[in-house]
């Protein structure tokens, strides 16, 4: 598990407008790479690429590479339905399918990849998905419960148990925790610090101390007004966006001066 993804020279369109421009990064596995920047920068757009996500709004295309250990996810020849599978996301409002019980929600990223699974071969990957999520010992005796059952930190933890029991080898999150309460969104953050040993996790957060917290690397987007392109600023190790980046735009946004 846990790969690194090689971006390259890539572009991303709705239509005829172009979001997010030449973006190139490599994001490291084993690691939380952050992406930070204003609203409309294109950070959601960008993230939703790297599982080919984008590409289902109608019009939508990428232009460019995401190599994934040396697999493009854009050849030709590639499944975007295997790249979701490899690649799981975990959206700001957490979305656990509301009637279906605790356990189902955590089995149903998996059947729908038509894995049959037996009862007690889905009883233990629901007890380690729960376990890897941090939400075992919550829930462990209302499996049966609906997962609308659950408050809004625990059903994230939900998600991020659903995303994990397909086994992917990276894990998106956009604004994973931005919907929660304080003591929930550090229970997210604690809970990204341990899986980081496994996969290679890319955040989207408008928290910079979120984003300084978690993440190994951060790259900042910035968009030079409405209508244009974002573009990725700058990219380095978490440390120095926050202490001393090298461009004057990062600067000015992470010490508040920006807009
Ligand atoms: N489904 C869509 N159709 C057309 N344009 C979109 C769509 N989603 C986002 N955009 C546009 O793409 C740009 C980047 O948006 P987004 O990726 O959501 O930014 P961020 O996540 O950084 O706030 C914005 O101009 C936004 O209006
Ligand atoms: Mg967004």
């Amino acid at each position: 598990m846990s790969k690194r993804i090689d971006v390259k020279d890539l572009n991303v369109y709705y239509g005829d407008f172009l979001a997010v421009e030449g973006v190139t990064m490599t994001i490291e596995p084993r690691s939380i790479t952050a992406l930070i920047g204003p609203s409309g920068c294109g950070k959601s757009t960008f993230l939703r690429t790297l599982n080919r996500m984008h590409e289902v709004i109608p019009g939508a295309r990428v232009e460019g590479e995401a190599i994934m250990d040396g697999q493009n996810l854009y050849a030709d020849d590639v499944d975007p339905v295997q790249v979701r599978r490899q690649v799981g996301m975990v959206f700001q409002r957490p979305n656990p399918f509301p009637t279906m019980s605790i356990a189902e929600n955590v089995l149903a990223g998996v059947r729908l990849n038509n894995r049959r699974i037996k009862k007690s071969e889905a009883e233990d990957l629901v007890e380690d998905s729960l376990r890897g999520a941090n939400l075992w010992n919550e829930v462990k005796d209302r499996l049966a419960r609906p997962g609308s059952s659950l408050s809004g930190g625990q059903q994230q933890r939900l998600c991020i148990a659903r995303a994990i029991a397909v086994r992917p080898e990276v894990l998106l999150m956009d604004e994973p925790a931005s919907a929660l309460d304080p003591i929930s969104t550090l229970a997210i953050e604690d809970l990204m610090a341990e899986l980081k040993d496994d996969y290679t996790i890319v955040i989207v957060t408008h928290n910079m101390q979120q984003a300084a917290r978690v993440s190994d690397k951060t790259g900042f987007f910035n968009i030079a007004g409405t209508g244009k392109p974002g573009h990725l600023i700058e990219y380095d190790a978490t440390d120095k966006m926050f202490s001393s980046p090298t461009m004057k735009e990062t600067e000015d946004y992470i010490s508040g001066r920006f807009g």
